[in-house]
């Protein structure tokens, strides 16, 4: 019997806990020994609930018993999951965490000290949800250089984007429902504002080139500024606007970053609605992958937490080695990256067209019957000079990276 410690009993904790009493015994088989959960960490009591005589408040109770081996930790943040999960880490506890805050901030110290302690630290639930990606990009596609990242990462920007479109829903509103359906984040502007996504693509370019990506180095855009005007532009285009987290390496080059993006019907992504999160990853032996599934949400989330439960409890004493190195990937300058840019101006046709012509060269006219504006397409810009033409004329409504 092996014994594990959850830590937050909130969405995922719970979910954590129902996945191993509902399928305890078909992990049970696939683990050779029945899974346990000893202790449940929350501030809060939960009277009624089938748990409730585990639930202790001490995190020393946990990290001082022998008995406990694997370590789970869903509680979110930094502080104190960090303390928690270097404490369980050097106690000699495998932990595996839903944490993408904890894991793109300190992934490769606790990576290093469970490497030391001959234990496991893992945590495939912190990037798209219900979706193996972590793994995939560890220990499958390892024959390849990977050329491109690019993913749909957060569920509850992408359901309030597929809702807006399909069904002119209101922002606030599908907000509210993503909350009410415990998609989003605590404070949902990591979602909206794309901090959540920026943590992901992080950690999955860490993993990609073995080295320290520094969030804080990833350019970050999120959909706040996305109005059902531009979702206009976008049907009449047969486009849809999703938020996306990429990387890409060109020649010796890496760039990050999140922001919206129009795509069309042929993208690989195109059809990846609501709650879920698609990742297309790009090696150069393998050629195009696409991993797909629901990127939020109690159940699905636990399953990819207990599916690390059962590879750490198959692998106890033993370090499965993931390459995630603290020296850091310096990024490239994203002012260098180009693409096209969908532009709104404010005036009509006659105001815009020649100045436009002056700054963009040819550009493809966007009409969705709007008044009073010139909506184009350019040809592919760097960021830089995009920026800097932008702000020469002087009557940007709003802008979004084309991909098609
Ligand atoms: N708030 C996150 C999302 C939860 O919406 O994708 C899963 O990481």
């Amino acid at each position: 019997m092996i014994k594990v410690s959850v830590l937050g009993y909130g969405t995922v904790g719970s979910g954590v806990v129902e996945v191993l009493t509902t399928n305890k015994d078909s992990i049970a088989k696939k683990v050779g020994q029945e899974i346990e959960v000893k202790h449940i960490l929350d501030l809060r009591d939960f009277p009624g609930d089938p748990h409730e005589a585990k639930v202790v408040h001490d995190f020393n109770q946990i990290v001082n018993d022998d008995e406990v081996q694997i370590v789970v930790e869903t509680m979110g943040g930094v502080k104190p999951a960090y303390d928690f999960v270097k404490a369980s880490l050097e106690a000699g506890k495998s932990v595996c965490t839903s944490n993408k805050e904890l894991v793109a901030k300190h992934g490769a110290e606790l990576i290093a000290i469970a490497k030391a302690k001959n234990i496991n630290f893992f945590f495939e639930a912190s990037v798209g949800g219900g979706i193996p990606i972590i793994r995939p990009i560890n220990e499958c596609v390892t024959g390849d250089v990977i050329e491109e990242i690019s993913g749909i990462l957060n569920g509850t920007t992408n359901y309030i984007l597929s809702k807006m479109a399909s069904e002119g829903a209101q922002y606030a509103d599908v907000l509210k429902q993503a909350q009410d359906l415990g998609y989003a984040e605590r404070n949902p502007e990591a979602d909206v504002e794309g901090y959540d996504a920026c943590r992901k693509i992080a950690i999955l370019t860490s993993l990609a080139y073995g080295k320290q990506v520094d969030f804080e180095d990833i350019y970050t855009e999120g959909i706040t500024k996305i109005s059902a005007t531009d979702i206009k532009y976008a049907k009449a285009l047969g486009a849809s606007i999703k938020i996306f987290g990429s990387s890409k390496k060109v020649g010796d080059k890496i760039y990050a970053k999140v922001a919206p993006v129009m795509i069309d019907a042929n993208h690989p992504l195109y059809m990846v609605n609501d709650v879920f999160n698609g990742i297309f990853v790009k090696g150069n032996m393998v050629g195009d992958l696409m991993f797909y599934g629901s990127g939020a949400g109690k159940l699905p989330t636990a399953s990819a937490v207990v599916g690390d439960v059962v590879a750490a409890a198959k692998n106890l004493n033993v370090n499965v080695p993931i390459i995630w190195d603290s020296e850091k990937l310096e990024l490239a300058d994203i002012k260098e990256a180009s693409q096209r840019f969908f532009v709104r101006l404010s005036g009509d046709k006659a105001a815009n067209e020649a100045k436009v012509s002056a700054a963009f060269g040819n550009v493809d006219v966007v009409d969705a019957g709007i008044d009073c504006e010139y909506a184009f397409i350019t040809s592919a810009v760097t960021e830089g000079d995009f920026a800097k033409k932008a702000e020469e004329l002087g009557n940007v409504v709003s802008r979004i990276r084309v991909d098609f």
